[in-house]
């Protein structure tokens, strides 16, 4: 026998409970997203990698390690999204959406890629949600953003707690940068030999190494090496917050993964009694993206939350928020003739919107009745051998257990008309 094929390390399928847990929460996302006035937007899965490369940052840890890229046939080096930011910007300025009013609101869902170590909440292809304004500088937009997300947690039944940080702009950062790569140099013996190559290219990767905790933990903080005017941004910033009583904590060490972000950054963490802390989101302004990547500079900020994580808190939440579909009607038949009547019924059932559901699968007739038992349907309609012959079927209701013999094509009406007074009944 052939061997048998596995999904790969790190890359997995979605379905069961979870697919309901998925389709909710990409049903809860949009909606809320549109009711904030975000419109939905879809773009390649793949790109140049120059994108990625000059947009998230070429001493990144996505850029250097994570990144699927290799030489299309025709020669051009691509890479699958490890993100949606820099896409996102890619359109909004291949597409001109600064001639329309601003900032320009976007939200979509999809899969990225990252060729991470798989562990439990981490995969290499795995779902996110996110959110981008760009066009305007505004902190109010910032606190929407992280209002649109808080809303959408607090529907799907999650805890999380926010932390936040100021980077500071551009001019700010780089005096920053030039303090702790003088903190950084006087202990390269402390650090990794990755760090050791970041602390000439970007010391501010340093911040973010899973490995230099202790370097870290004394390291000088950016927020007391910020300008007077991202001081004052993030403090509007964070009354903002308090004033939609959204509650945060101060997080000096946050710097994100990504190099495009100035000023304010934060992220979701779940709220759980588990050690090891899980970030279920996390976003923040983006000032100088539109110029690295050629355009002018655009005012951007914006988030984006992990899906599988979610998935992962809803199930241990153990919140019942999927309904149960429970149908009107179960149709079940026994032999040829009555599967074809059958499945004409189903069809003229579901053109009226009845909910309708079968199982044309199974012969058996008392497997088919535990089917619309465990379903919950309120009525069965029954098609033996001989009503089919006859043309007629057999309604059970459900509750009562009680039978009758009608005609096919009486039966659509009769169905309405037992529903409608269940209806007015409930
Ligand atoms: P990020 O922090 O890299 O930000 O990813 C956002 C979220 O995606 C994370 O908080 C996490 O929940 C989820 N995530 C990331 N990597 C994985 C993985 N390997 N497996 C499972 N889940 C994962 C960004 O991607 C930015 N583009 C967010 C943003 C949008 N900033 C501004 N606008």
């Amino acid at each position: 026998m052939p061997k048998k094929i596995q999904s790969l390390s790190g890359m997995h399928d979605i379905f069961n409970s979870r697919y309901d847990y998925f389709e909710k929460i990409r049903e809860v996302s949009s909606r809320v997203a549109k009711e904030y006035g975000f419109k939905g937007i879809e773009f390649p899965i793949m790109e140049e990698t120059e994108l990625f490369a000059r947009g998230v940052g070429g001493v990144t840890d996505i850029v250097e390690k994570e990144m699927y890229t290799f030489k299309t046939k025709g020669g051009d080096f691509v890479a699958l999204r490890p993100e949606g930011t820099a896409s996102v910007m890619r359109a909004y300025i291949e597409h001109n959406f600064y001639t329309r009013p601003q900032p320009t609101k976007l939200f979509y869902f999809g899969p990225f890629f990252r060729y991470e170590r798989p562990q439990a909440g981490r995969f290499r292809q795995f779902w996110q949600f996110g959110l981008e304004a760009i066009g305007k500088s505004c902190f109010v937009v910032d606190v929407q953003i992280i209002k649109v997300i808080s809303n959408i947690f607090e529907e799907l039944g999650i805890k999380t707690k926010i932390e936040v940080n100021n980077m500071g702009d551009l001019k700010c950062r780089k005096e920053f940068k030039t303090v702790l790569r003088r903190y950084l140099k006087k202990r390269s013996n402390l650090l990794c030999s990755d760090c050791k190559r970041r602390l000439k290219e970007n010391p501010l990767r340093v911040l973010d190494c899973k490995q230099c905790i202790e370097v870290k933990s004394e390291a000088p903080q950016i927020i007391d090496h910020i300008c007077k005017q991202c001081r004052s941004d993030f403090k509007n910033f964070l009354e903002f917050l308090e004033e939609l009583d959204i509650p945060y904590n101060l997080n000096p060490f946050l710097v994100r993964g990504l190099d495009y972000y100035t000023g304010t950054v934060y992220e979701f963490f779940l709220e759980t009694e588990d050690e090891e802390r899980m970030a279920v989101g996390g976003g923040g302004r983006y000032d100088g993206l539109s110029k690295i990547l050629g355009d002018e500079e655009r005012p951007a900020t914006g988030v984006a939350i992990g899906i599988e994580r979610i998935i992962l808190a809803m199930e241990k939440s153990g919140g019942d928020i999927i309904e149960k579909k429970i149908p009107d009607v179960f149709i079940a038949q026994l032999g040829d003739l009555a599967k074809k009547k059958a499945l004409n019924l189903f069809e003229e059932m579901r053109n009226s919107k009845v909910d309708v559901a079968e199982s044309f699968g199974q012969d058996s007739l008392k497997s088919q009745m535990n089917r619309a038992d465990k379903l919950g349907a309120k009525i069965t309609i029954i098609i033996g051998k001989e009503e089919a012959v006859e043309d007629r079927v057999i309604l059970r209701d459900m509750n009562s257990g009680e039978q009758e013999k009608i005609k096919t094509e009486e039966v659509l009406k009769e169905v309405k008309g037992r529903l409608k007074k269940n209806k007015n009944k409930d």
